[in-house]
């Protein structure tokens, strides 16, 4: 039996980090949407052991890569012990701070319980997610979300009206940012280490109510202290964005910067001014806020 699955990514609307944890993690609140722009999977059950293969050769293939690990941590759980046949082809960026990584677990997770027939019901999906990464449990799931405690817990939002008819610019600078290293500057940040809160859940309702416009919403960001002293070129970006009249944002511990435009087509426009100003160096992307019908 063999499947294929596509991938998709998630940007942060809101990531107000609240504090330190003894266990060395920080407890955050966020507003996470996803983004249907796709990495590639396909699964095939063959041989005895996990066997990855990725179309990126910086990528590893054994257990340092969080598909290989959700994988193997699936067969243990699942008590199988049939081999599996992976390949990724890897079409979103790296250490990007939208979610692919995590995203390509979760779709590991969630194609391989299908393949075999539902063997592990949904709490245990969750709880072998969490395992793999703060981000992951999101990706079990395709709305909108709130994630409290270090991003595992969720509470799945149905609708955020104010995004209808909206659609996401997505700009990868061409270097990466390390999600540790983000944390660990945030100590030389008190009020950004520190939040205040109920901002995500504040930001989630009134994008519910459709009540407000994106571009006049509190977006924000903890991790942006850091990442922005240390990379102004991510500064110039959102810049260039509010000057459109975009919303705009880093994506969780970066280094992606997000725009939220008004349309499909204006977001188009946009980026195609973004590439005449800023050159073609960095990777962009379009796509609409709201998934698109296949
Ligand atoms: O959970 P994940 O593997 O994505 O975390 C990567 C790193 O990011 C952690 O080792 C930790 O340094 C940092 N992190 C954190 N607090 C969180 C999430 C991640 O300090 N809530």
């Amino acid at each position: 039996m063999r499947l294929e699955r596509q991938s998709h990514c998630k940007v942060n609307l809101l990531l107000n980090i609240l504090g330190k944890r003894p266990d060395g993690f920080h407890e955050l609140e966020t507003l996470m949407h996803p983004v249907w722009l796709h990495d590639e999977l396909s699964f095939e059950q063959t041989g005895s052991s996990v066997a990855l293969t990725c179309s990126d050769p910086s990528l590893p293939t054994d257990s340092g890569n969080l598909v290989f690990r959700a994988a193997a941590s699936f067969l243990a759980a699942a008590g199988i012990e049939q081999g599996i046949k992976i390949h990724l082809e890897k079409k979103l960026p790296l250490a990007a701070g939208l979610g692919g990584g995590s995203g390509n677990a979760g779709t590991t997770l969630l194609a391989l319980n299908e393949m075999f027939g539902g063997p592990l019901p949904a709490g245990r999906l969750q709880e072998l997610a969490a395992a793999l990464g703060s981000d992951v449990p999101f990706f079990l799931q395709q709305n909108p979300a709130l994630a409290f405690g270090r991003g595992e817990l969720i509470e799945e939002i149905p609708h955020l009206g104010a995004l209808g008819g909206a659609a996401f610019i997505i700009v990868h600078p061409g270097f990466g940012i390390s999600t540790p290293w983000a944390y660990k500057e945030l100590a030389k940040y008190p009020s950004a280490l520190n939040g205040t809160p109920g901002r995500a859940r504040k930001l989630a309702q009134s994008l519910a109510a459709g009540v407000v416009h994106p571009a006049t919403t509190d977006l924000y960001n903890s991790l942006e202290a850091p990442a922005l002293n240390k990379y102004p070129l991510l500064q110039l970006y959102q810049e260039f964005f509010r000057a459109h009249g975009c919303a705009s944002l880093m994506s969780g511990s970066g280094s992606s910067t997000f725009a939220i435009a008004e349309s499909l087509p204006q977001a188009q426009q946009i980026a195609e001014e973004f590439r005449s100003k800023f050159g073609p160096s960095a990777w962009l992307a379009t796509a609409p806020c709201l998934k698109p019908r296949p």
